[in-house]
């Protein structure tokens, strides 16, 4: 069986033949946004641009994961890394969650949206936080797609965090280092309670991980295009749900 879109605004048809099938849809989703300020060099406009043009393809994205019924959808927004930028794009950065939330959050609940996040997120700016907990309190009820992104967030970092806490829990609660196995080392990732990713896509061309969720994508399947962020639309994202429906997963067996 196939499904197909009928009412969502299409940005840039490409081939329509492709099927996604209702059975073997992706449960998590995870994205590496990428490209913005690239989108916007190539228009003579400013970094600052390109970010505000992605936001909208969030909103867009999310609902076509939405109508697919992917569980969770996990969007790279923030690095560790991305505080080496000038101080005016990180400040713009910070104010995009506010303006994402004030413009769509309405829509979201309606859709039956929760919002998460993972990364550290006591190292975000008040007025991020606030809004982000605003929404995470408005949508924690809701059981639809799980919209989780990843801001301010290093999987290294990540990994460190959760040793440092097992340590911890070793020295000072029940737990004891042969019972360390790794469903309950994943327990002390961002990630806790998660289902791994089962499709990572990154835009803009390039080919690595950025330091996002290295532990968890280990058995993912990677779906790379050239399209900047600000271009990606539902009609890649559900060319992207076909290839990964092709692809053989066989956890190192046969
Ligand atoms: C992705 O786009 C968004 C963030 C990393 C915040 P970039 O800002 O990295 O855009 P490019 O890669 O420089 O084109
Ligand atoms: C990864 O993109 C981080 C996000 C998309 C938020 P970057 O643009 O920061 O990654 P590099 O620098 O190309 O590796
Ligand atoms: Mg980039």
């Amino acid at each position: 069986m196939s499904m197909k879109f009928p009412f969502f605004r299409t940005k840039k048809v490409t081939d329509d033949s492709f099927k996604v099938e209702e059975t073997n849809i992706p449960r998590h989703v995870a994205i590496i946004m990428d490209g913005n300020g690239r989108w916007a060099k190539k228009r003579g406009l400013p970094r600052i641009a390109g970010h505000k043009e992605g936001m909208n393809v969030v909103k867009e994205i999310v609902k076509a994961a939405t109508y697919y019924k992917v569980e969770i959808l996990t969007l790279y927004a923030f690095s560790t890394e991305n505080w080496k930028r000038p101080k005016s794009e990180v400040e713009f950065l910070m104010k995009l969650p506010k303006e994402f939330l004030h413009t769509y959050l309405p829509e979201l609940i309606e859709k039956n949206v929760r919002i998460d996040t993972i990364g550290e997120f006591d190292g975000l700016p008040i007025h991020t936080k606030e809004a982000i907990q605003n929404a995470k309190e408005q949508t924690k009820d809701n059981d639809g797609l799980l919209l989780n992104f990843a801001l301010n967030y290093g999987s290294r970092f990540e990994i460190m965090r959760a040793i440092k806490q097992v340590y911890t829990d070793i020295e000072e609660t029940e737990l004891t280092i042969d019972q360390l196995d790794e469903e309950i080392f994943s327990e002390y990732l961002y990630t806790q309670g998660l289902s791994d990713p089962d499709l990572l896509i990154r835009t803009s061309g390039e080919q690595r991980l950025s330091n996002f969720l290295l532990w968890q994508l280990a058995y993912a399947e990677f779906w790379f295009t050239d399209v900047l962020w600000p271009d990606f639309s539902e009609e890649i994202f559900k060319k992207a749900l076909h290839d990964y429906q092709q692809r053989k997963r066989r956890y190192g067996g046969i």
